[in-house]
């Protein structure tokens, strides 16, 4: 299978010099073999401008799945949806229009979506708002709320535990491939539910967010144990992962663990 990183915090290919990739805050990847989109970034513009420096264009995904309602994922809809001459399907979880804060320095801000239901309906899109796995094609899962039994939750400067965040589960003949958008459900939690549900008994891969920001360095190296049992092929910690998170993510799993940004592409 293949998946590229459209969208991240990091630009990290020097193919973004000649592609002209833009970086922002915020996350999306593409599963090129069953057309998903997983996330859409923060403003849609370096989601769409990325896609097409690619060559995937915007009617391309058949399904786009919203790993949770922050605006660093959600961003890129109106403009993704604007860009398209089709209908597309959208699952997400069930409060997808909650009100979602976060508290920065200059206080408590606004970062759930920038959307309303109407404006979904209008664009034509067919809307699959979700609470339990949700099976799009043969072996591929949007989670659904992801149970939290382990650590703590990696909400960062969110005011809610984000009960939304939902990863991507594909079964992969060599193991369970996951995408997670922010991490905030906690990365063993993401990982064991995502071996349940896709009925796998080892990880393979596992790109994106990971929250590490905020974090002790005394939890990351846990988190960093927990996935070298695991056995994985592939550790991509991206986005949320922060700078930090991604070096002992490195440094613990020499092999697997890749530094890797937007334009990023995965033969898996
Ligand atoms: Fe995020
Ligand atoms: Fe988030």
């Amino acid at each position: 299978m293949r998946v590229a990183i459209l969208v991240d915090n990091y630009l990290t290919q020097p193919s973004s010099l000649r592609l002209k990739l833009l970086g922002e805050w915020g996350f999306s990847a593409y599963v090129y073999d069953w057309k998903i989109l997983y996330d859409t970034g923060l403003s849609g513009t370096a989601l769409l401008n990325n896609m097409r420096a690619l060559g995937i264009s915007p009617d391309d995904p058949d399904v786009l799945v919203l790993s949770h309602r922050h605006i660093d994922h959600t961003g890129g809809v109106k403009k993704l949806l604007d860009a398209r001459s089709r209908p597309l399907t959208v699952v997400a979880h069930e409060n997808l229009f909650a009100k979602a804060y976060a508290r920065f320095e200059v206080g408590e801000v606004e970062i759930g979506v920038d959307f309303t239901r109407d404006f979904l309906e209008s664009k034509g899109v067919k809307l699959v708002l979700v609470r339990k796995p949700y099976e799009i094609a043969e072996g591929v899962w949007a989670s659904g709320e992801i149970p939290r039994s382990w650590g703590p939750s990696h909400t960062g400067a969110a005011l809610d535990l984000v009960p939304d965040d939902m990863a991507l589960y594909i079964r992969h003949p060599e193991g369970l491939v996951a995408l997670t958008g922010c991490g905030h459900a906690g990365v063993e939690n993401i990982v064991e539910y995502g071996l349940k549900v896709a009925g796998a008994d080892r990880l393979h891969a596992i790109i994106g967010g990971l929250h590490f920001i905020g974090l002790s360095e005394a939890r990351v190296r846990e988190v960093a144990e927990y996935l070298k049992a695991k056995g994985p092929g592939l550790i991509v910690g991206t986005h949320c992962t922060g700078v930090s998170g991604i070096a002992a993510l490195h440094a613990a799993l020499p092999g697997a663990a890749e530094v890797r940004g937007a334009g990023a592409v995965f033969e898996i």
